[in-house]
């Protein structure tokens, strides 16, 4: 008996550290209930959460060996299912009640007991429940959170026997350590769900900064998920042995939520820069070309008095005048009719560009009397971008994200086996070839996770609305310049592959 209790006791420790390190709830719920079983040599065993926020117990687990060994069995029969939190069936009246019951033959009841048993199941399955052992999940404060069930205790011949009374403690006892496993476990669920929740909010926030990338991390990441499954699902080519773990896709999926959290550190007037000089630049140089136009016409009035007075009234001079007075007004206004059509981000040629700078140069006086140009040198500096609206500048700015991305995603305490977010988000815009940004690395330095982000975050800003830069493009055009960016070298081959013949593109 003592050899039995201290072998007992001893189990009941091993079993108390195996739940301790398990945090995956349905894996935990799954482990409670087998060690249970093997404990108490119980056939069948089920597990049922309290909610007391929709006053039910859910059925979460049921594990039956009879039932397993049966070719004829039909997994559908163990779907969870909720029932109400009554004193009428019997997990409920120990959830509500907390006594342990320990039934001998749940088709005898005694007369006296509010509860009933139910044997829809043992009918369906053509299964007979005799002996059960009932015992609440009670947490560090005493609240019951759940009921383990037990049924059909057997003996060493295999006989249904009733469960041994001596036990009944050290059940509890388990059941009690099972509940603080479990209530860890969703501890541990609710946390990540808050993180996941912050960092999922916080993304989308940053991305709503431009009405033009609204939804892009979030797009980025389902494509990410759905490629990286893609090629845990692949067996053959150079990536057929590759499999991410739930551990790895954790990883990068965070990875690919905040690869562009970084864009927080670029200015909103660069990000959304549709043209290239913005509205209230434009309006500045507007007034500032009346201005020009006003003065000529001030200036010709002035010479007119001027000569009317030396000379009096002299026709052809007046006439000359207010000829010259036309052109110079015609020339400003196709100047600044010229400045509007070029602020507009199209290419600009080489004569175009020549004919900035001449306005550029031209001189005016400024009403301090001071000789100024046209038009100022950042002004002539924004619209002499060839290609495109961003300055060089500009450019660097907008690429700067990965830095700050690094920097930012560094700051995080992820857990170790997150540790590797940092690098998988900063490395987006990196090209096999080292053409990309920002640390120019090549092939061999950037990691498949990296790859795999670069090739969702393309293709998401191909098929993406208008961008200010770049019109929207459709699947297949968008398809077919990943390909070609494959075939040059820059993306992965095998990703673009996969990702186009799996049809991750069409992934929800
Ligand atoms: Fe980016
Ligand atoms: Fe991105």
């Amino acid at each position: 008996m003592y050899k039995d209790i201290r072998e007992r006791l001893e189990a009941l420790n091993k079993i108390g550290i195996a739940l301790s390190s398990e945090t995956n709830p349905s894996r935990l719920l799954e482990l409670i209930v087998r060690e249970a079983r093997n404990f108490t040599n119980a056939d069948a065993g089920s597990l049922y959460l309290v909610d007391l926020d929709k006053n039910c117990l859910h059925f979460e687990v049921a594990q039956n060996d009879t039932l397993k060994k049966r070719a004829d069995l039909k997994l559908k029969t163990f779907k969870p299912y909720s029932l109400s939190l009554t004193k009428s069936s019997i997990a409920g009246y120990v959830a509500i009640t907390g006594e342990t019951l320990n039934i001998p033959d749940v088709y005898n009841l005694p007369p006296e007991v509010d509860f009933e048993f139910n044997r829809d199941f043992d009918k369906r399955n053509k299964y007979r429940t005799k002996s059960m052992l009932l015992v609440a999940m009670k947490d560090t404060e005493g609240k019951i959170i759940g009921v383990l069930q037990l049924i059909n205790s057997t003996d060493s011949q295999g006989k249904v026997v009733s469960f041994d009374t001596n036990i009944e403690s050290l059940v509890s006892s388990l059941a009690s350590q099972a509940a603080v496993a479990i209530k860890n476990a969703q501890l541990i669920k609710e946390i990540k769900a808050v993180f996941e929740a912050l960092i999922q909010y916080s993304v989308s926030a940053i991305d709503a900064r431009s009405p033009f990338t609204a939804g892009h991390s979030r797009r980025v990441a389902k494509y990410t998920m759905a490629l990286a499954r893609a090629i845990n699902d692949t067996h053959e080519g150079p990536y057929a042995n590759i499999f991410f773990s739930p551990d790895h896709l954790e990883e990068l999926n965070y990875a690919a939520w905040l690869h562009d959290i970084g864009k927080i550190g670029v200015r909103e007037g660069v990000l959304d820069k549709r043209t290239r000089l913005s509205d209230a630049e434009m309006e500045a140089l507007i007034s500032r070309f009346e201005y020009i136009e006003a003065s000529a016409i001030t200036e010709t009035q002035r010479k007119k008095i001027v000569l009317f007075h030396r000379k009096g009234k002299n026709a052809t001079e007046i006439r000359e005048l207010d000829r010259e007075l036309k052109n110079r007004v015609n020339q400003i206004k196709e100047n600044l009719a010229f400045i509007k059509r070029i602020n507009t981000g199209n290419f600009l040629t080489e004569s175009e560009l020549k004919q900035l700078k001449e306005i550029h140069q031209k001189k005016y006086l400024d009403l301090e009397g001071q000789k100024r140009n046209y038009l100022t040198d950042f002004e002539f500096e924004n619209l002499s971008v060839r290609k495109g609206n961003l300055t060089k500048y500009e450019i660097e700015e907008i690429q700067s994200h990965v830095i700050h991305t690094e920097n930012i995603v560094n700051n995080i305490p992820f857990t170790r086996h997150l540790k590797k977010v940092p690098v998988f988000a900063a490395g987006h815009h990196e090209m096999l070839d080292g053409s990309g940004y920002a640390k120019h690395i090549k092939a061999e330095d950037i990691p498949l996770q990296t790859r795999i982000m670069t090739v969702a975050d393309i293709y998401e800003a191909l098929i993406a609305k208008d961008r200010p830069y770049k019109k929207s493009i459709d699947q297949t055009k968008s398809l077919d310049i990943l390909k070609e960016e494959a075939n040059n070298g820059r993306l992965d081959k095998e990703l673009v592959r996969i990702f186009i013949d799996k049809r991750v593109y069409e992934s929800e």
